[in-house]
């Protein structure tokens, strides 16, 4: 299978042939982008030419360390927090809580292959955060990891809920931690960009939605401005029956059974979505936050989709051997770090950070960290087979610990560049 990849590093466009070898180079790549994002824009004006001169602003720790790649170990000491040390875990992500009967999954730990991944530090966390704000933007999954965040801090302190101060999407919610001054936001937005229902039936799983790839979605980017994190989390929903609009007009579609529009992929309109929002967020003029894509989160439906019957009743990890993001999924992956790749060196004119949580490839790994048959729908109070959110506890408390680790070495940089400024 063929695949148009952009090498992020020197911007040429070659069309290469997907092998498990190119896949790894193209890794490579695209963790050397997450970390020279890393690096404010006090690198060289053209960093790229010299990556050894870029490479050497970094601490040693990160010098030598992909914390992407390597394998989830035994962990018998188990998880943070558990559904009676915090209050705050959802039901649909309740596993536990709603039957099921195998524990082992919450057992794992992520071992990069060339250093320690530290464990989340909640007090750590929270002195970092002191004073600052951080939102998920995004679908359900960004919610997810919202959750988590929430249980890992909840040993040190809960927040108050204060949604009622902002005019809210009903799924948005916004959190204040008082002792530190600390506002937590999640921002509901399933294509970041707008979005209506198209299908004179209403909405319904595999309904019509018309998007309008160059009009970001108002709800979360009036909102944005001052945070000084925004984590970015979509891809899911790209994939139901869409029509494209820009500047006003039908520029085609995915998946709409009409010949008169052309069908430009799911890609397509992921690709387009996140351009928009990554270019709107540099573009706004207060903004001096630190962006994170979080990559696409795999789902692991077996034995038919998740509407056809499909399930994840796995209850080990994949090893590396066993298991590679491929297909579809590859593919929505790709599509994301590209454009990933071109917005940073824009950002990185602006003095803008873009970080990119790379979980794509190591949750692929996870077929057990899914709630399966003990999740819950959202609205109902009934259980649905769910292959595409996360237990909690579960791997999905790692996406923190990656948070936490680069938010550590983004200020440990910061902080040199500075001494260097003034030497
Ligand atoms: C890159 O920078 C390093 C360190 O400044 C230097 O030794 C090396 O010659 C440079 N390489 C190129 C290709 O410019
Ligand atoms: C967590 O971080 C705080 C503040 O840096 C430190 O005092 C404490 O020892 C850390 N806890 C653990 C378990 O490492
Ligand atoms: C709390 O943080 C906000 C920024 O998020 C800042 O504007 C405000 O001055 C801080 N308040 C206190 C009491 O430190
Ligand atoms: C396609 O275009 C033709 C000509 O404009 C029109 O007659 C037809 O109804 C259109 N078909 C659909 C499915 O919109
Ligand atoms: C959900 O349904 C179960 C049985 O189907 C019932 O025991 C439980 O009380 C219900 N929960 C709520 C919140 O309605």
């Amino acid at each position: 299978m063929k695949f148009q990849i952009t090498e992020l590093l020197n911007g040429k466009r070659t069309l290469v042939n997907i092998s498990k070898r190119v896949f790894l180079l193209s890794f490579i790549l695209f963790v050397t982008i997450s970390l020279l994002s890393l690096v404010r824009g006090s690198l060289p004006s053209s960093p790229k030419k010299n990556i050894t001169n870029s490479f050497s602003f970094r601490s040693k720790e990160i010098k030598k360390c992909d914390v992407f790649s390597g394998k989830w170990v035994s962990h018998p000491q188990g998880p943070y927090y558990d559904k009676d040390t915090c209050h705050l875990i959802l039901d649909q992500q309740n596993c536990i809580n709603n039957g099921r009967p195998d524990i082992e999954f919450m057992n794992w730990r992520w071992k990069p292959d060339e250093c320690e991944l530290p464990l989340f530090n909640a007090t750590q966390f929270l002195t970092i955060v002191r004073g600052k704000s951080m939102a998920f933007v995004g679908d359900s999954v960004g919610r997810n990891q919202m959750q988590s965040l929430l249980c890992l801090l909840a040993g040190v302190a809960y927040p108050n809920d204060i949604s009622g101060k902002y005019t809210l999407h009903p799924y948005s919610s916004v959190w204040f931690y008082a002792d530190y001054n600390f506002t937590l936001a999640k921002f509901w937005s399933t294509f970041l960009v707008r979005g209506s229902d198209a299908d004179p039936d209403g909405h319904s799983y595999n309904s019509v939605m018309n998007l309008y790839l160059d009009e970001l979605d108002k709800s979360w980017v009036t909102q944005i401005e001052k945070f000084d994190y925004v984590i970015i989390s979509t891809g899911q929903w790209f994939f139901r029956p869409l029509v494209y609009y820009e500047s006003g007009q039908i520029v085609g579609c995915y998946k709409c059974n009409n010949k008169n529009i052309t069908d430009l992929t799911n890609y397509y309109g992921l690709k387009r979505a996140l351009r928009t929002a990554f270019e709107t967020l540099i573009g706004l003029k207060g903004y001096k936050g630190v962006t994170i894509l979080r990559t696409y989160s795999p789902q692991h439906f077996e034995n038919g989709q998740w509407n056809r019957g499909g399930s994840c009743g796995r209850t080990r990890p994949f090893t590396v051997e066993e298991k590679r993001l491929d297909g579809y999924m590859l593919e929505a992956y790709l599509s994301q770090v590209e454009v990933f790749g071109t917005e940073e060196k824009e950002a990185r004119k602006k003095g803008l950070q873009f970080w990119l949580l790379d979980i794509s490839e190591l949750m692929m790994l996870r077929p057990d960290g899914h709630p399966n048959r003990y999740g819950r729908s959202r609205d109902k109070n009934v259980s649905i087979n769910d292959c595409v959110h996360w237990c909690m506890p579960g791997p999905i408390d790692t996406w923190n610990e990656f948070l936490l680790y680069f938010m550590k070495m983004g200020s440990q940089i910061s902080s040199s560049l500075k001494l260097q400024k003034v030497f």
